[in-house]
């Protein structure tokens, strides 16, 4: 398993070492300064898709190779007949099955809007696929583009109850903060319905909106109004139709969780208890004991 993960990060590494566009030379900051949201809107992206569509990292992963072997990864492999009188590439035999294109439009089309005309299409290209793979290895953390079926699953699969779950999640998004990727789409454009989400108070949306929209990374506090405090008020928020992510608020809608965050609202007394315990249960969570585990001498390294 070890070494599953291990050669994966391999790989990705090797695929995105740097990035190109206008530089003459390959430099993996490229972006930093003209559009320091590209990573974060790259993998917020690749996540919301990879949750729909567990064939999004080969597919990327195909697309990398099958651009990079033709004349370099220049992303010619993304062109198609409207772009002149030539056969595009893409309409090409071994390139007929090719998928994942709809991917790249999604981020480009955000990128445009926060940086237009910046990152180009290969470097969207070599990154989604990096953090398609590196998610898909890591498919069972909980996603904010879930629902709450799908987050059921992932935390029973680890022992823990419906109410613990949201206990957990909420202790942690009493503090700490959530980047508009994550949650853009709740403002302006929910499950591509040009619509705001529903669930989410209207007055929260526009303050939502106000923060994000001028600088598309930008941080909002996941507890609004009790940000720094670890406390029961998210519980109070979610009530309110506040919470910050899509899965902070479904869980309000679903019958199997909202009773829980009316016992946290009305108690902070039975929160910070039920809190603790659940997060000395995780702490417990497949620990290695004696000469199961090891101690390493730097955390960082692996012997
Ligand atoms: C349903 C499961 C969960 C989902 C989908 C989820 C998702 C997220 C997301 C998307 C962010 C924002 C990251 C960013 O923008 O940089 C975040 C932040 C955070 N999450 Fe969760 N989370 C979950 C459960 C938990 C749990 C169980 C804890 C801890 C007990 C936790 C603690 C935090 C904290 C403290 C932050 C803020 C980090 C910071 O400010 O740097 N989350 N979470």
């Amino acid at each position: 398993m070890a070494f599953k993960i291990f050669a994966t990060l391999f790989l990705v590494i090797a695929i995105t070492g740097h990035y190109h566009a206008r530089a003459s030379m390959l430099d993996r900051d490229f972006y930093n300064e003209d559009c320091p949201e590209f990573e974060m809107i790259v993998a917020a992206t690749v996540q919301s898709f990879l949750n729909r569509d567990h064939t999004v990292p080969p597919g990327l992963l195909r697309l990398v190779f099958h651009d990079a072997f033709v004349g370099g990864l220049d992303s010619s492999v993304m062109l198609n007949s409207s772009s002149g009188p030539d056969p595009p590439e893409r309409d090409a035999r071994p390139n007929l099955s090719l998928h994942g294109f709809e991917v790249i439009d999604a981020i480009k089309e955000q990128l445009e809007e926060v940086c237009p005309e910046t990152v180009s299409c290969s470097d969207i290209l070599a990154l989604a696929a990096r953090d398609a793979v590196a998610l898909g290895a890591l498919k069972d953390l909980p996603s904010p583009f879930e629902n709450t079926t799908a987050l059921l699953k992932k935390f029973r699969n680890r022992g823990f109850s419906a109410e613990e779950m949201v206990v957990l999640q909420g202790g942690g998004h009493s503090i700490g903060v959530g980047h508009c990727p994550f949650f853009r789409d709740r403002y302006s454009n929910f499950s591509g319905t040009a619509q705001p989400d529903p669930a989410l108070n209207p007055t929260h949306a526009i303050f939502l909106k106000a923060s994000c929209d001028p600088n598309g990374n930008a941080a909002v506090a996941n507890d609004h109004g009790s940000a720094h405090l670890l406390d029961n008020h998210y519980f109070l928020n979610i009530q309110k139709g506040k919470g910050l992510f899509n899965s902070d608020q479904e869980f309000y809608s679903d019958s199997r969780t909202r009773k829980s965050i009316d016992k946290y609202a009305a108690s902070s007394e039975k929160f910070y208890l039920d809190f603790i315990k659940a997060m000395e249960k995780m702490s417990e969570l497949g620990v290695l004991t004696g000469s199961h585990g090891s101690i390493r001498t730097h955390c960082a390294i692996a012997k």
